[in-house]
């Protein structure tokens, strides 16, 4: 799908808090709500306010409704305003929209539209060019997360990183299982054991020239997480693909960055692995040793994500020198998902500016963070008696902020570091917004655009 200037076979309209009015309709004008009148070639779609999520949802809807018709064209006025973020959002939706996860289905998705055509006198050239880069990558993060456990195991990960590194100029540096027993990641290490599938410290970084700032991301690639020894009920094992969306989340934002020549340094670690089960898989009551030569009593193998970030901010802290943020993103906690709701990310960290600027960010893009505040009591619900810290609270509420509280043990630099949960938010089973069944690429927009005004 491509944007032109011109005419297209169909005209879409915006229409903007019910403006026009349809009587013999029943069209209400809602959030993404579509009146398509294909004799006519018309296609109308509802805004009650513009913002970032409704203009990308409205263009989203658009697309959505014009798959099932042969038109191979579409028109539209981009609304008259200003505002270059809001009309990145506008563009992005249309590609967003037309997303579909085909890649085991037989009968593959049509996708009928091939050209956006725009009708005005406006240059858009350099905002269609960034809201193509971003749906991009947003489709490539999507793919990585639908993409079926069997397949996507983390020396396929690492794999795909290598080749994102080799085509866009990154440096990228692997780790296996060797290297991480050898060098005392023995949370991340112990999580992959049973696997047959052995686990990946996956470091990628971009280095424009003269770059003033540095930011390093983390991501949790869990390939599987089928909760280990603490097994999962089979019904929340489904869907535990998903449990690499933090890894991909990060691996599409700096592939952007490269992408749209941000002038930052950006280092993002993926810390792939699969938690399975097997005589040889690590167990409730193991005492594991990080990095940092903190010890971990195990008390539950299914909070397994914590391992192996803790592991991955550790390696992270002796490696890069200097930098000025430091993220992580993960699907780490069902508690997050149960306070929250499935369309919001918990924000955690100690520096409140910081938590601020990003959710003050969020609102630009469109995507829900909600901030979630620490405190001393919950520290204390992770004592363990047998070892430094243990690996879930002894109190069965609180759940994402107490695990947000066992990273920060791991975390040197604590005014620069937040923890994105993303459980969420990165993967619903059905549609919403300008979203489809499955895999979102939350979170990738508003770092984007955090980077690029950082
Ligand atoms: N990957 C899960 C968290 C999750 C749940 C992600 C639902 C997406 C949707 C994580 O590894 C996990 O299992 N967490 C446990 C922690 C518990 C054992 C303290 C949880 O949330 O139940
Ligand atoms: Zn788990
Ligand atoms: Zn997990």
């Amino acid at each position: 799908m491509k944007f032109k200037i011109g005419k297209g076979e169909i005209k879409a309209y915006i229409v903007i808090n019910g403006a026009k009015k349809f009587e013999k309709y029943a069209f209400e004008g809602k959030d993404g709500e579509v009146l398509f009148l294909p004799e006519r070639k018309k296609i109308y779609v509802g805004i009650e306010k513009i913002n970032a999520e409704n203009l990308k949802t409205a263009t989203a809807s658009i697309i959505k409704a014009l798959k099932k018709y042969k038109f191979e064209s579409v028109e539209i006025t981009p609304p008259n305003i200003k505002d270059k973020d809001l009309l990145i959002a506008f563009f992005e939706g249309f590609l967003l929209g037309d997303y579909e996860f085909d890649k085991y289905k037989s009968k593959k998705a049509k996708h009928p539209v091939k050209e956006i055509c725009i009708n005005s006198k406006r240059k858009f050239d350099e905002i269609t060019k960034e809201a193509e880069i971003r749906a991009e990558n947003i489709n490539f993060i999507r793919d990585i997360i639908n993409s079926m456990p069997d397949e996507i195991t983390p020396a396929k990960l690492a794999a795909i990183a290598e080749e994102v590194a080799l085509k866009n100029n990154l440096e990228c540096k692997i780790y296996d299982e060797n290297y991480l027993y050898e060098n005392g990641y023995y949370a991340f290490y112990s999580v992959g054991k049973a696997s047959k599938n052995p686990p990946r410290l996956i470091h990628l970084s971009y280095k424009p020239e003269n770059s003033k700032r540095k930011i390093v991301l983390i991501g949790k690639g869990l390939c599987y997480d089928s909760g280990g020894l603490s097994l999962k009920p089979a019904d929340y094992m489904v869907t535990m693909k998903s449990d690499k969306s933090g890894a991909a989340t990060v691996l599409g934002i700096i592939k952007a960055a490269s992408e749209l020549k941000l002038d930052i340094e950006i280092h993002a670690i993926l810390g792939a692995a699969e938690n399975m089960i097997g005589s040889n898989a690590y167990k409730p009551d193991d005492v594991l040793k990080a990095k940092n030569g903190k010890t971990i009593e195990v008390r539950n193998t299914d909070a397994e994500g914590r391992l192996v970030l803790a592991d991955c901010l550790c390696y992270a802290e002796e490696n890069i020198k200097d930098f000025d943020k430091i993220f992580d993103f993960a699907t780490l906690t069902g508690a997050c998902v149960v306070g929250l709701g499935e369309y919001t990310a918990g924000i955690m960290g100690f520096n409140k500016n910081q938590i601020e600027e990003i959710l003050k960010t969020s609102e630009k893009t469109g995507e829900h963070f909600a901030y979630l505040p620490f405190n001393k009591y919950l520290s204390k619900l992770l004592k363990s008696n047998i070892a430094d810290i243990c690996n879930i609270a002894s109190s069965r509420y609180g759940g994402a902020l107490t695990a947000g509280l066992f990273l920060s043990e791991f975390v040197q630099n604590k005014e620069k570091w937040t923890h994105f949960d993303i459980a969420g938010p990165a993967y619903v089973e059905k549609e919403w917004g300008y979203n489809p069944h499955g895999a979102s690429g939350f979170a990738f927009d508003t770092v984007i655009s955090y980077l690029k005004s950082f």
